[in-house]
């Protein structure tokens, strides 16, 4: 089986370190992970937010009041012409017959309603619009520029209906929402195969290609802004530990509900999305020429998982598994909170029950876990104890040397904020060559192809290696 559809999220362009201005960090706050919040109220649209008075100030684009243009270029506001597009209703025409429809594509692609009541079609066009991310605004449209709003506290504005973007945790979940998937929407690999890109979730990569229409950082706060209320220069560690945190548990969330519907017609069972891609669409071909035991698939492989099971979780598990490794006090207490769902989940046909059990058990684990971001001398240290672990246990697949990559520029990031001297050319070098060897393969005969077909373990390993120097801290594990 060739692979097709892979989306290229790895951003892995994610534009590595902004230069920015060194101020004084934050005291690590811990997080929790807020169970979502029903949101009241309706959509009324985006029109409403358009008036140059209020999101649509005729100023330079990023300025405060300039949040619509800002959003009408970026992929949520031009959704609507996704709706038009060929890709789009190709795959409509591959489904023609199944059980799902397009009220399933437009749960996510448009502005849906909270209660998961059809959206009216006349917003359709509004594509995927401010109350997607910020809450229906039925209640809170004519309030929320008012002086008494902003003496509200979060929880207050919430039973309105606004939604608490600035919290990381609940913002990494209500983008979770769509580019995760839960209980009511859901890209399985019946969509997969029809040809929706695959959904690979990892926040800070996500949050580095979204145009932003709003300032996190202190540093990059307008003049008039209250820079106490922004992110230090510690933003983007703090952003991936809390974005694996959030993103963890939306996943395991959408195992649950798929175990409880599992084997309705929009819910086949096990759901092969979850497990690697690899472990099924590759070529037989061996490595070594006389060793048919060769290919990198089978060496080293995921725990629990025998030869001939595809690996569960190859995305969702890299990061915290690693966390564990080599930093036991930033990951949830008690270890790797999916050891035993994968392991379950690794067998040939796995009961639904006892997977609701487990992921039960794995929900309440990430939900009790204080998330804790590291400090200033905790992240280089899991700067440097990342690249140490990487070495040690070399990439089973793409998708765990991608999660890798995308931890280390994330923390890389931060170093910069924090010391500008940390960032240098030579190093954001290193970087691209890993970003390199995680790049798909070249188009072909115009064809782009939007999979990691040639990728090999043994090349990333490589190109780490220069890191354990260039990262090495006294300190490090
Ligand atoms: C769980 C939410 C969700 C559902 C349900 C969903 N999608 Fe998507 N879709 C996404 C996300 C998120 C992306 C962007 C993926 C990325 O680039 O990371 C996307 C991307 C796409 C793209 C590619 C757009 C581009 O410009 O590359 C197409 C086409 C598409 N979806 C069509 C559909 C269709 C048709 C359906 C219904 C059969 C559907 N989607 C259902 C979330 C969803
Ligand atoms: C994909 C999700 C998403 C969509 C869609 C979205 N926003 Fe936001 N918005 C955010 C996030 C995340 C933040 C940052 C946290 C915060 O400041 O609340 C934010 C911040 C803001 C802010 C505060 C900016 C500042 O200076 O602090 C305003 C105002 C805003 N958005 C307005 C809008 C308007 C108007 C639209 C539609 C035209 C819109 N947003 C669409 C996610 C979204
Ligand atoms: C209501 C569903 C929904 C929510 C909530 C949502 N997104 Fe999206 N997002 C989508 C869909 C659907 C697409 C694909 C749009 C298209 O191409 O037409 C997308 C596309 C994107 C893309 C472009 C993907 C690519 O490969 O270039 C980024 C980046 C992104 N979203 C970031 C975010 C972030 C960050 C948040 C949270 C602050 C968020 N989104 C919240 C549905 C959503
Ligand atoms: C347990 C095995 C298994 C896993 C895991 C799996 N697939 Fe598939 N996939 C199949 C089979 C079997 C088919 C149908 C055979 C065919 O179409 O050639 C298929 C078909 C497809 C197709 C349509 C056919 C094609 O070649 O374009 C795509 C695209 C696809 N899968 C993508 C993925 C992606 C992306 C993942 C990981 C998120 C994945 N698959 C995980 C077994 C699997």
């Amino acid at each position: 089986v060739r692979l097709r559809a892979f989306v290229p999220i790895v951003t892995v362009a994610a534009g590595l370190v902004a230069w920015s201005v060194r101020s004084p960090a934050q005291p690590p706050e811990p997080e929790r992970l807020a169970p979502p919040a029903q949101l009241v109220g309706r959509i009324q649209g985006v029109g409403g937010c358009a008036a140059a008075g209020c999101h649509n100030a005729p100023l330079a684009a990023g300025k405060a009041g300039t949040e619509y243009a800002v959003w009408n270029a970026d992929p949520h506001g031009r959704a609507f012409a996704t709706l038009q597009s060929d890709v789009y209703k190709n795959i409509l025409t591959r489904l023609k017959g199944t059980a799902y429809t397009e009220e399933l594509c437009l749960k996510c692609h448009a502005t849906p309603e909270p209660d998961g009541s059809p959206l009216p079609h006349e917003f359709l066009a509004d594509g995927i619009g401010c109350e997607s991310c910020h809450g229906p605004s039925e209640k809170w449209r004519t309030t929320h520029y008012q002086q008494t709003w902003k003496n509200r506290s979060a929880a207050d504005k919430l039973a309105d209906g606004f939604f608490n973007t600035k919290d990381l945790a609940a913002r990494v979940a209500k983008c979770a929402e769509c580019h995760v998937g839960n209980e009511t929407k859901d890209v399985n690999h019946d969509l997969i195969a029809a040809g929706h890109p695959r959904l690979n979730f990892e926040y800070t990569a996500c949050h580095e290609l979204l145009p932003r229409h709003w300032r996190d950082k202190a540093s990059e706060a307008e003049p008039w802004e209250d820079k106490s209320k922004k992110f230090g220069p510690d933003f983007e560690a703090k952003a991936w530990l809390i974005g694996q945190a959030a993103t963890a548990k939306a996943a395991v969330e959408l195992t649950a509900a798929r175990a409880k519907l599992a084997g309705q017609s929009t819910h086949p069972w096990p759901e092969f999305t979850e497990y690697g891609c690899f472990a099924c669409h590759h070529d037989l071909k061996p490595k070594e020429k006389d060793d048919i035991g060769s290919t990198w698939r089978q060496s080293p492989r995921y725990a629990n998982t025998p030869p001939g099971s595809p690996p569960w979780g190859t995305w969702v598990r890299p990061g915290l598994e690693a966390l564990a490794r080599v930093a036991p006090t930033l990951a949830p207490p008690g270890g790797d909170p999916f050891a035993e769902l994968s392991a379950l989940l690794s067998q040939p046909s796995p009961d639904p029950k006892q997977v609701s059990a487990k992921t039960a058990a794995a929900i309440r684990r990430l939900t009790d876990w204080q998330v804790s971001p590291p400090d200033a001398a905790g992240i280089r240290k899991l700067l440097a104890g990342l690249v140490a672990d990487g070495l040690a246990h070399p990439p089973r697949d793409w998708d765990d040397a991608a999660q890798q990559y995308l931890a280390l520029t994330a923390l890389y990031q931060s170093l910069a904020d924090l010391d500008p001297t940390a960032a240098s050319p030579a190093r954001r070098d290193l970087f691209l060559g890993l970003r390199k060897v995680l790049a798909y393969p070249p188009a072909v005969g115009g064809h782009q192809s939007n999979s990691p077909g040639g990728f090999a373990p043994e090349k990333y390993s490589q190109a780490l290696q220069p890191f354990a120097t260039e990262f090495r801290t006294p300190d490090a594990p």
